[in-house]
């Protein structure tokens, strides 16, 4: 096990604002400065460096739920969302995974495909053949670029081309650039490079390029949790865990099964996703559109996840695309995501990608278990009765 502190913060939802930040910053080890990014982060300065056209800032709620364990460690997940319930589900989801041993996690490595698009081959046969027997000539072409994700072991991999010979606008040729970016996100790197490849690959191809762009399904670049909890910890008053698991199987099914569903229940799992993409300075919509496009694989849009029951043990499994970066970008200038990656403890881009998959799948069990038992809106309602009956405590304390 972990040397890290636990996570299980029993009662921390009782606890006013200031008392949670101040106990996440002594569990993270936040300095003064790290503490006071949690109050709001960006500056109107940096935000303008941003962006064009900048007139002020706008803020959302930043939270943690605790009891995180993956892979055998202790987190604490740092979450961006203007949803009620959706931080209290989580932490729920965790504690109950806890008592399966926490989530499991796994990702490959982070390759990101680049696409170049030509048009006007006259030869696109021909042509994609020169390109496949030209890859490791027109890869050196890309030597002197990206020297930092080179010393860490990254670069360029490979070139695939896809001759897409019956489009609107009549045959082309689609060059895929692979390229493992490390632990940045990729974007600007890999938009760099197909840059730099395509008047290469014009002059082989006797064609025009036109796109030269990466993509955000990035289906080479994959995370996955996966979670095992006894049927017995879902056990209550009102409901047997038999019957909860039986049903979570049974909800999963319905979302393989029927797109109107799986939409539902996929953005659920966004709701823990993009919470902490939002927190951690990630681009979601890229995570979003390379997930969606994911689901849809084998061409009807099905649930991301697997939950089934296996002897007395509910299983889930989440798998998706999730092109994420630790350095560059917002990482670097948002002080608010630059400390909720360091109570995530500094993880790298896999790493993070897979505390992501973890967040995605717990709130997924979260949603099913309350959908299958007492119904989303009477959890909702009891949670506001809660925070109410919370607040006037609190108050009457001061
Ligand atoms: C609400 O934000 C998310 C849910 O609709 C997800 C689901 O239905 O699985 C509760």
């Amino acid at each position: 096990m972990t040397s890290s502190p636990s996570s299980r913060l029993s009662g921390f939802y009782r606890l006013p604002p200031q008392q949670r930040r101040q106990l996440v910053s002594t569990w993270a080890q936040l300095d003064a400065a790290e503490q006071a990014a949690l109050g709001g982060g960006l500056d109107l300065g940096t935000a303008d460096q941003l962006i064009e056209n900048v007139i002020g800032l706008y803020s959302l709620p930043l939270a943690i739920a605790p009891n995180f364990i993956i892979n055998d460690r202790e987190y604490l997940i740092p979450l961006v969302i203007e949803e009620p319930s959706v931080v209290a589900a989580m932490a729920n989801a965790a504690r109950l995974v806890r008592a399966g041993g926490g989530f499991r996690t796994g990702s490959t490595e982070p390759i990101m495909i680049g696409q170049i698009q030509l048009i006007d081959v006259p030869y696109p046969h021909a042509a994609a053949m020169r390109i496949r027997a030209l890859q490791d000539e027109l890869l050196a072409k890309l030597d002197h670029l990206h020297p930092t994700i080179r010393k860490l072991g990254g670069g360029p991999l490979e070139l695939q081309v896809r001759p897409l010979l019956d489009t609107a606008a009549g045959p082309m040729l689609i060059v895929h650039l692979l390229m493992d970016t490390r632990d940045a996100m990729g974007a600007n790197a890999l938009n760099t490079a197909c840059e730099t490849l395509a008047p290469e690959l014009e002059a082989i191809s006797e064609g025009r390029a036109l796109l030269r762009i990466l993509s955000n399904l990035s289906d080479r670049r994959r995370a996955w949790a996966s979670c095992r909890v006894p049927v017995s910890a879902f056990d209550s008053d009102e409901f047997s865990g038999e019957d909860v698991a039986a049903g979570i199987a049974a909800a999963n099914a319905f979302a393989v099964a029927d797109p109107y569903r799986a939409t539902t229940h996929n953005k659920g799992i966004f709701n823990g996703i993009d919470a902490v993409a939002l927190a951690t300075g990630q681009d979601w919509r890229a995570i979003e559109a390379g997930a969606h496009a994911y689901a849809a694989r084998n061409g009807r849009y099905q649930s991301l996840t697997d939950w089934h029951v296996e002897d007395d043990v509910l299983v889930g499994r989440l798998e998706l695309p999730l092109a994420v970066g630790t350095v560059g970008g917002l990482t670097k200038l948002h002080p608010a995501a630059r400390a909720a990656l360091k109570i995530l403890q500094h993880p790298d881009a896999r790493t993070l990608s897979e505390i992501m998959a973890a967040a995605g799948l717990a709130q997924n069990l979260a949603a099913l278990r309350a959908l299958v038992s007492e119904g989303i809106q009477q959890g909702h309602m009891r949670l506001h009765a809660r925070r109410l009956r919370t607040s006037s405590n609190s108050s009457s304390q001061l």
